[in-house]
């Protein structure tokens, strides 16, 4: 092998920089030439590629969102796109690529291993839901950010003694909202994998209220059902009889911005060194994860079989630290 592409695709997650820095360096040090394609499948379908060297990955791993940017596009999941995309790989004599992204970039990434193309992946979303890694790029800084909103929230809340719903990312996994949920101590979570109703939310809202809270904070996930606007509607027509006033916060995109954490740079370092070095030592399609505090590899076909799943127990110890009744 001489050249080693790298891009990122999806969802841009921190900590990404970091791993694009390590990868390129870690090409460098086996005398690889290192070439970035910008904007993920869109622009390697494009041919938007330049070269990189050492110097251009310096001084970026404290900056969120990627470098090299990233995209979505429905054109690369069709054999098409796919063939597009190979010509430029070889016109370019690129021999390898590293992926950084998502379940969805993960599974465009077997693609190209199923056409022969050497591919090794790194997992980088915020949502968690990528199985045969702890934690995925982007996850720790998500929920750190997160957590800062919520606390800032509950001063207010307290404040003129209110409920506040707040929505979280994470697509249709309930990790973000479940972990920040416990970690900020809310008084309830509503996330997709584990069923509850508008009903069940009021009730433990009058139990709260009648002890004496002056505040309710419901995390709720934005693949939950109810979600967030169903549960706003039932508790906004129900208002005198709750006791506490409602108010809704949308997180949205903050959570996936922001300078990454150090737990997020040190495991994009760790990552993309170890994708780099996969492809070095000539092993091919599989994707490198956390495994406890080890980096382990796993083949992609493995990866892309399923979606990592929430850990319930959690949920109930949440519930169990609330005192209140799973639904
Ligand atoms: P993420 O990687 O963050 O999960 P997406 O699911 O949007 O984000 O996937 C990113 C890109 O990866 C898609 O826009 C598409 O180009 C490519 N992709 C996703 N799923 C597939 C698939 N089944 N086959 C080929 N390419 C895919
Ligand atoms: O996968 C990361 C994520 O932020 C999800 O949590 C969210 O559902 C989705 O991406 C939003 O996607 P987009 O950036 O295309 O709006």
């Amino acid at each position: 092998m001489k050249k080693l592409g790298v891009l990122t695709s999806g969802g841009d997650a921190p900590g990404t920089n970091a791993c694009i820095r390590a990868v390129v360096r870690t090409a460098l040090g086996h005398d690889l030439e290192v070439v970035g394609i910008r904007r993920g499948y869109a622009g390697l379908m494009a041919g938007e590629m330049e070269p990189l060297d050492g110097r251009f990955v310096g001084g970026i791993s404290h900056r969120g969102g990627t470098i090299l940017q990233t995209a979505r596009t429905e054109k690369f999941k069709s054999p098409s796109g796919q063939q597009e995309a190979l010509r430029h790989l070889e016109k370019e004599n690129i021999d390898a690529l590293v992926i950084i992204g998502g379940d969805g970039s993960l599974k465009g990434a077997l693609r190209l291993l199923e056409q022969g193309f050497p591919v090794s992946g790194v997992p980088a979303s915020i949502d968690n839901d990528i199985p045969f890694t702890d934690m995925a790029l982007g996850v720790d800084t998500a929920m750190n950010t997160a957590v800062a909103a919520i606390d800032q929230i509950k001063d207010t809340a307290t404040s003129h003694r209110r409920a506040f719903l707040v929505e979280t990312m994470g697509r249709d996994s309930g990790y973000l909202a479940l972990m920040v949920g416990m970690a900020s101590a809310a008084e309830a979570i509503v996330i997709p994998e584990v069923a509850t109703t508008c009903e069940h939310i009021l009730a433990l809202m009058k139990d709260a209220y009648s002890k004496g809270k002056a505040h309710f904070i419901i995390i709720v996930a934005e693949g939950a059902k109810p979600d967030c606007q169903d549960i706003e509607q039932y508790l906004k027509a129900r208002t005198s009889e709750l006791g506490f006033g409602v108010r809704k916060s949308v997180l949205g995109y903050i959570q996936r911005g922001g300078s990454p954490t150090a737990f997020d740079r040190l495991l994009g370092t760790r990552l993309g060194r170890a994708a780099a070095e996969q492809l070095a030592q000539g092993n091919t399609g599989k994707m490198v994860g956390l495994t406890g505090n080890q980096v382990v590899a796993t083949d992609l076909s493995e990866v892309v079989k399923g979606t990592k799943q929430v850990d319930l127990s959690l949920y109930e110890l949440a519930c169990m630290l609330e005192q209140y009744p799973a639904p």
